[in-house]
């Protein structure tokens, strides 16, 4: 059941080490000033507002879990015509403490916030900084599943801005939140061992059908009738020389006769085609359990919560969500969008 929260981002009313992930959107520094007490943004230089947020930093290692991380959307400011500089600020200043900027992504928009200036570009990207300890949870394999065919997707998220719960478009989409959670948040974790579920992953017969090798490799494949036992044999065997794989390539010697009598075979049917099925899609098959038998959800926390887009996502993908926000009216709108889960709404 997702909890709202009306604290401060900086003094969370949370144990220790509960949250597996940190993924938020603060204020930006000198822009939207949201009219609440103690509010973060409206410091009067940026040295004041890197400290803040490093202050937020400190409480936020305090909640997460020794593998948790952060995902922090920061925009720039344009103060006295010149840009500020807040994003290189705040990774300096996390590099000092300790943290490990494991990431900057780019957020590239191809629309945005109209912007009437005359002498220069309108801004259409943003940073999204993955900030972390030396360990620190990671699903890359799901996330390249969505997001990359199999293959690394890369550190830019084309995502188009959506239009928020007011007037003004949303600061965050639901989209840039579904993705840090996809990458930074356990499914689930034993509560006896702290221990988080591992994808067990195994190759399957597919390829890539954009390819058109391996488009060829699977009509070469069908015309010989070979079967799902040839491709798991040519799996088994390997290929070290794609070239030469045809004549010399006779597995590792650890393979039983039967694999290597059915690579054999198919090798013969695809010729240099075989390799592709050497890097087949590989799917998750199950995951790991280290049976003691208490799981919980991955739990999502946004200190700076809104409206709620990171609750939105976290819902969507079954983690558990904290939203902490100073302004209590935010909640009132962000409760709806994390519907059917029952927000409890505490002081
Ligand atoms: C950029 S908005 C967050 C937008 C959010 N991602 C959403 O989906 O709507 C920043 C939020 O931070 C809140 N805020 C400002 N200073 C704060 C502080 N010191 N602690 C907690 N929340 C704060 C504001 O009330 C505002 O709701």
């Amino acid at each position: 059941m997702p909890t709202l929260i009306a604290a401060d981002a900086r003094h969370l009313p949370l144990a220790d080490a509960g949250v597996d992930l940190v993924v938020t959107s603060p204020p930006y520094w000198k822009k939207r000033d949201y009219g609440v007490d103690g509010q973060l943004g409206q410091e009067t230089t940026p040295a004041g507002y890197v400290a803040a947020l490093m202050d937020c930093l400190t409480e936020w290692r305090r909640v997460l879990t020794p593998t948790g991380s952060v995902f922090l959307n920061v925009g720039d400011t344009w103060h006295r015509r010149s840009l500020a500089g807040i994003p290189g600020r705040v990774e300096a200043a996390a590099a000092d403490a300790g943290w490990l900027l494991r990431n900057r992504i780019v957020w590239a928009k191809t629309r945005g916030m109209p912007d009437p200036a005359k002498d220069r570009l309108a801004n259409r990207y943003e940073y999204v900084l993955h900030l972390t300890r030396r360990n620190y949870h990671y699903d890359l394999f799901g996330y390249a599943e969505r997001h990359g065919n199999g293959a690394n997707p890369g550190d830019v998220w084309h995502i188009e801005p959506e239009r928020g719960l007011g007037p003004h478009l949303a600061p965050f989409p639901v989209e840039l939140a579904r993705r840090a959670i996809l990458l930074g948040c356990p499914r689930d974790v034993c509560t006896i061992c702290g221990l988080s579920s591992k994808r067990i992953i195994a190759r399957t017969g597919e390829l890539d059908e954009s390819r058109p090798q391996a488009r060829r490799a699977m009509q070469l494949a069908k015309a010989a009738g070979l079967t799902a036992e040839h491709i798991a044999a040519i799996q088994a065997t390997g290929i070290s020389d794609a070239g030469k794989a045809l004549v010399v390539q006779t597995g590792t010697g650890r393979n039983s006769a039967e694999v290597q009598r059915l690579a054999a075979e198919a090798k013969q049917a695809l010729g240099g085609y075989f390799r592709e099925f050497t890097f087949a899609r590989k799917q998750t098959v199950g995951w790991t359990d280290c049976g003691h038998g208490g799981l919980r959800p991955g739990i999502v926390l946004d200190p700076f919560s809104g409206t709620g887009s990171t609750g939105a996502a976290a819902v969507e993908l079954g983690r558990r969500y904290i939203g902490v926000d100073l302004d209590p009216a935010c909640h009132a709108l962000a409760a709806p969008r994390l519907a059917g889960q029952r927000p409890a709404l505490a002081a």
